[in-house]
């Protein structure tokens, strides 16, 4: 996660973070900016779905049913909605006049709908318009079989509202239960109950009888198969790609035991993951019982798996405790970042984990350094009003955060942090948090009023204000150190089959490449990649580092292999740092070039 939208570039001197805690504020919620959906006042409890998916107009038509209790009587429902065409709009029964409200570029549109006080059901017919924000339409040449169309939702964060009218803010939550029509040779699968074989008919069931928000709400249509993984866990691939993912995911069984074994018993009944087309914009996305994934993690010998610790992890952090709004982000991914590393450290070893802690305090160094260590973007609190949701989603929620909580284990011990996490977990399953109610479970809790500990974390500093406080701990650097110093010996001349580099895993060879010159020598980069085939590395990182060098270096023999990767890679991990080393370099033409061929095989969010 390293992108950062480039509207931020324009704000790095409002150096003031949000620095009042939120008192007292109704569910709107928890001054959730991002939603115009009065569903505080109103309970919405349920959803239906029903919904037919068409690939030749790319548009999902159908309805979607709303459950509510008005206990305030409200007189009016009023709902997210982005470029959807409503078509009509039935209240108990009755036809409705309904009206939309004024586009907003980052809300999207209100959704204004009269309900009497004993209002039980609101039921809206529309379509989703071909443009969808949510949606990535594929053709059968953009998926790996090649045969069939492919689609995919991508909801997180507030894009939810351009394949669903709903009450789009992480704060609320709702079951739901759908009905979805697919063409017969292809399966639907969604954040719920799934089926594992397709059937002669194409409409399929699902049912999500736990509260979620809506971001979470996630569809995907393809010509896929299931394998089963272990009594809990399986994947979804295309025929073509499914064995390769089985056997790349095999440990999953294991790793839900490990995450369990931290934080407690994982909630939502079967953990199945689905490797999507290469487009995907990320690297995955934490859907409850169905983890998105990107194809670029099956490196052929496991070595990326830890990703999806980390959308596993999410089963906790995130999709059980929910950050309230968008300016909490942190208390997502900095918890499922630090969640995920102590995985990593049980299904490896501790030298292991401090290699990804150290590549991550990197990376936070990289996005500070460069927003400047006074911009609010750096605070783990944020303050999103009037811009978009995805302005700040940066690896400051991820490697602050999860820092942030390293450090309090440092300083309480790893035992009493254990303890206070599974509660935390426990007491706020379902539910959603603020900032500055964690803070508050966090002195009751753990701190226990010790206002010497507080200060010496430093606890308003990490979350207030910008920067890296000076106190952020540091992994081991063991490894890496052994790294520095093969590097070292080859940057003084040594034949690259001469380091001692035989046992070195993923992290280690991304270590050595993140810290090279740039550009290296041209001699250096044709010895590197005759002894260790860096332009045709099978694994997605390692190649994305070495093509980086590659651009920086001019070095052409990898370019054909930058095209290629380019066509059909959509993950905007990747696509950022290849994109902006050719402008860097003077190389924009081919960049331009490649960008509008490959276009269409990118995400609209990337
Ligand atoms: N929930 C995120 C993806 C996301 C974040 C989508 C913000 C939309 C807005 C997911 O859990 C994630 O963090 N994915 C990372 C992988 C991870 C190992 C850091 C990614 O896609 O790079
Ligand atoms: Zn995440």
């Amino acid at each position: 996660m390293k992108w950062i939208f480039p509207a931020i570039f324009g704000m790095l001197f409002f150096a003031a973070c949000q620095n009042k805690p939120i008192e007292n504020e109704s569910l709107k919620t928890h001054g959730d900016v991002h939603t115009q959906s009065n569903a505080d006042k109103i309970k919405v409890e349920h959803l239906n779905l029903d919904l037919s998916v068409d690939f030749a107009q790319k548009i999902i038509s159908g309805s979607a049913e709303w459950i509510l209790l008005n206990p305030n009587s409200e007189k009016q429902l009023t709902l997210d909605t982005r470029d959807l065409h409503i078509d009509s709009v039935l209240v108990d029964g009755q036809s409705v006049d309904f009206s939309l409200g004024k586009k907003d570029d980052f809300l999207g549109q209100s959704l204004n709908i009269p309900i009497p006080a004993d209002v039980q059901k609101v039921k809206i017919y529309y379509q989703t318009s071909p443009g969808a924000t949510a949606l990535q339409w594929l053709s059968p040449a953009q998926t790996a079989g090649g045969q069939n169309p492919f689609l995919y939702t991508q909801s997180e964060s507030i894009y939810a509202r351009s394949w669903i009218p709903c009450p789009d803010g992480p704060g609320i939550r709702f079951t739901y239960d759908a009905q979805v029509k697919v063409p017969a040779e292809l399966m639907a699968v969604m954040s719920a109950t799934n089926p594992q074989v397709k059937n002669e008919t194409g409409v399929y069931q699902f049912k999500m009888e736990l509260p979620i928000p809506a971001y979470l709400l996630a569809l995907a249509v393809g010509d896929i198969k299931f394998n089963a993984l272990g009594p809990r866990t399986g994947v979804y691939a295309e025929p073509v790609v499914l064995e390769k993912a089985t056997n790349e995911f095999s440990d999953l069984e294991n790793i839900l035991a490990k995450a369990e074994s931290l934080y407690g018993q994982y909630r939502w009944g079967r953990y199945d993951v689905i490797v999507l087309p290469p487009g995907f914009p990320f690297g995955g996305m934490e859907n409850p019982r169905m983890t998105f994934l990107t194809p670029t993690i099956i490196a052929g010998d496991k070595s990326l798996v830890n990703l999806i610790s980390h959308e596993l992890a999410h089963s906790w952090s995130g999709n059980l405790v929910t950050n309230a709004t968008w300016n909490d982000f942190w208390m997502n991914e900095g918890f499922t970042v630090y969640f995920e590393r102590r995985i990593t450290e049980k299904l490896m070893d501790k030298s292991y984990a401090d290699m990804l802690w150290e590549l991550g305090y990197q990376d936070l160094k990289a996005i500070v350094d460069e927003l400047g260590a006074n911009s609010p973007n750096t605070c783990l609190k944020l303050e999103l009003k009037g811009k978009d949701a995805d302005e700040g989603m940066s690896d400051v929620a991820y490697e602050k955060g999860a820092l942030f909580l390293k450090l309090i284990e440092d300083n309480v011990g790893r035992q009493k942090m254990d303890i206070f996490l599974k509660n935390y977990f426990d007491h706020h399953a379902f539910s959603t948090i603020t900032t500055e109610q964690f803070l508050e479970y966090l002195d009751k809790n753990l701190l226990q009023g010790d206002s010497s500990l507080y200060k010496k974390i430093g606890v308003h500093q990490w979350v207030y204000e910008p920067g890296i406080p000076a106190n952020a701990p540091r992994a081991e650097r063991e490894r890496f150190s052994k790294v520095d110093s093969v590097r070292t010996e080859f940057l003084n001349g040594q034949a690259p089959k001469q380091l001692a580099v035989q046992n070195w895993t993923t992290h280690e060879w991304l270590y050595f490449l993140r810290k090279l010159p740039k550009p290296l020598d041209m001699d250096k980069m044709i010895a590197l990649d005759e002894t260790f085939q860096f332009t045709e590395s099978g694994n997605s990182e390692i190649a994305n580092l070495w093509f980086v060098a590659a651009i920086a270096a001019q070095y052409q023999k990898a370019y054909p292999a930058i095209d290629a990767f380019l066509k059909t890679v959509g993950r905007r991990k990747f696509l950022t740092p290849l994109y902006g080393e050719l402008l860097r370099t003077g190389q924009k033409d081919w960049a331009v070039e490649m960008y509008k061929k490959y276009r269409k095989n990118y995400h609209p969010i990337a």
